[in-house]
């Protein structure tokens, strides 16, 4: 089958920059994202592409590009299911919050909406692609909601997980390191895979683009990420050692990573990985893993989530400690909120734990982030359902400037890697603090030499 249009429901994080990237690629393809979100679609469809609602590198440039003349974004869902002959499924997999499994596996219900008002519009034959990071298995659930139509109508259901980072989304898209899509072993499946990988063969090596079954392709989504957060977690388990013992976190990854077996990446320690999929997909996967009865594959990897959630309460015990066991009505800067550098997304950021553990100390939280609102920083807060909305406002407030975030504190914590934080007039920032000036670089990303020679006391994570 030659695709000519292509719908994706989930204007989001994967959805927008992925649906981009493919209408760039392929102008002969008009592709259409859909959301019932109309305020995100309206952002999408901004006359000024600066103000598209997701913040990434390079991403408004592709957008202008290709918005209007083949891509399209909209709120008419089922308009754009009828036309397509490959629907992605792009929406929100987010941790239950209710019932069976709550607070583990993984909440399948914008899923199951999704299959049931595509059996609903469908009236030829479809290409539905999981993009979304699914349960191994949910391929088979989708296609039992999609068999039972009754209106004659073939589904093929693919599974073609996405690999992309926040904040290098559209590089990762431009050049993936591969492209998996797993389908079934029939010949209907089989072409329905080829229909897929021509649309990446546009722009994507053959070489690079991988094909499996269905539930390989699912697992290894959950895997790979399982993979990259355990890293974390293991070189944060060894910072901590590293603070007992004298040695440097930062010389030990150094001289693991050289080794190229294990290799440089993912081992900077940190104050605790943040955003809205590792802890959900390797808690969806302890989930899967006892529910299969594999209670020591579930314990192996929960130790991940258990070793980041330390990472972070070490840290604010940290802050708390060093400032003579009080923090009360201090005033503590957080330079950065998003979960890592170049993105406005700040789901599960190690910012929103530590500020929450601080605020029950009584400290009053300033912070400064060049993509993130007040107004959202206090959204995170509330969601934890801590304390009240009121109490939140009364400690937390934004500042639009670095110096003025930081004028008065006791403390500066660094949460966020961004590249501006190191370009600051530090010994401004110096002269303006309380004595002793004391900065907690959650990231490594400051030099300990300089900050100590104008006099801050600096901690770092892992020296
Ligand atoms: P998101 O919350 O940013 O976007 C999901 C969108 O889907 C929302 O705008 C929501 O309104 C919309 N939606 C939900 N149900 C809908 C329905 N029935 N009809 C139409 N629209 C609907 O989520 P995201 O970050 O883009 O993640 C989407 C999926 O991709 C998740 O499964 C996630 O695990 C996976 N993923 C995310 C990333 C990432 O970096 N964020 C990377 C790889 C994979
Ligand atoms: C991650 C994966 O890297 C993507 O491949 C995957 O597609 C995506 O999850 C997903 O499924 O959602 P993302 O969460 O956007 O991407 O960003 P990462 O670069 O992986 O960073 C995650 C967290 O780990 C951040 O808080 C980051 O600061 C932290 N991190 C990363 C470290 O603390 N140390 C490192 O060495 C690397």
């Amino acid at each position: 089958m030659k695709i000519t249009k292509i719908c994706c429901i989930g204007a989001g994080y994967v959805g927008g920059p992925t649906m981009a990237v493919i209408a760039q690629k392929c102008p002969h393809i008009q592709v259409t994202v859909v959301d019932l979100n109309a305020e995100r679609i309206a952002a999408w469809n901004d006359e000024n592409v600066d103000n598209i609602p997701i913040y990434e590198p390079g991403l408004s440039a592709v957008v202008a590009e290709a918005r209007g003349r083949n891509l399209f974004f909209s709120t008419e869902v089922d308009k754009a299911i009828d036309e397509a002959q490959l629907i992605f499924i792009s929406v929100n997999t987010p941790t239950k919050t209710y019932g069976k499994g709550k607070g583990m596996a993984a909440d399948l219900k914008y899923i199951e909406l999704c299959a049931r008002q595509i059996a609903q519009v469908a009236k030829d034959n479809k290409i539905v692609v999981e993009k979304s990071t699914l349960p191994v298995r949910t391929a088979e659930a989708i296609k039992n909601i999609l068999d039972h139509t009754g209106n004659g109508v073939q589904f093929q259901i693919l599974s073609n997980p996405e690999f992309l980072a926040e904040g290098t989304a559209v590089e990762d898209l431009l050049h993936p390191d591969r492209i998996l899509i797993g389908g079934d072993t029939t010949l209907e499946g089989q072409e329905a895979i080829q229909a897929l990988v021509d649309v990446y063969a546009h722009w994507v090596p053959a070489s690079k683009i991988l094909t499996t079954n269905v539930w390989s392709s699912e697992l290894s989504k959950l895997t790979a990420n399982a993979f990259l957060a355990q890293r974390i977690s293991s070189i944060n388990a060894m910072s901590e050692l590293c603070e007992k013992t004298g040695a440097d976190v930062n010389e030990v990854a150094r001289a693991i990573g050289m080794d190229s077996r294990i290799g440089s990446k993912f081992l900077k320690s940190s104050v605790g990985f943040g955003g809205s999929c590792f802890q959900k997909d390797i808690l969806n996967l302890v989930y899967i893993a006892k529910s299969y009865g594999l209670n020591e594959v579930a314990d192996y990897w929960e130790q991940v989530i258990i070793m980041n959630d330390h990472q972070k309460r070490r840290f604010s015990t940290q802050i708390v400690q060093t400032l003579y066991n009080t923090v009360a009505a201090k005033k503590i800067a957080f330079l950065g909120w998003a979960f890592k550098k170049d993105t406005n997304d700040t789901r599960e950021s190690a910012a929103i734990y530590v500020a929450n553990d601080l605020i029950n100390e009584q400290a009053q939280i300033a912070v400064y982030d060049p993509k993130v609102s007040q107004a959202k920083a206090l959204a995170d807060l509330d969601y934890l359902e801590t304390r009240s909305k009121e109490a939140n406002a009364k400690q937390l407030q934004s500042f639009a400037s670095p110096y003025d975030a930081c004028h008065g504190a006791h403390a500066i914590a660094v949460l966020t890697e961004w590249d501006e934080f190191k370009t600051y007039d530090w010994q401004k920032i110096y002269d303006g603090m309380q004595k002793p000036a004391f900065v907690f670089d959650g990231r490594n990303l400051l030099h300990r030499a300089e900050m100590e020679a104008i006099g801050f006391v600096y901690q770092g994570i892992g020296a």
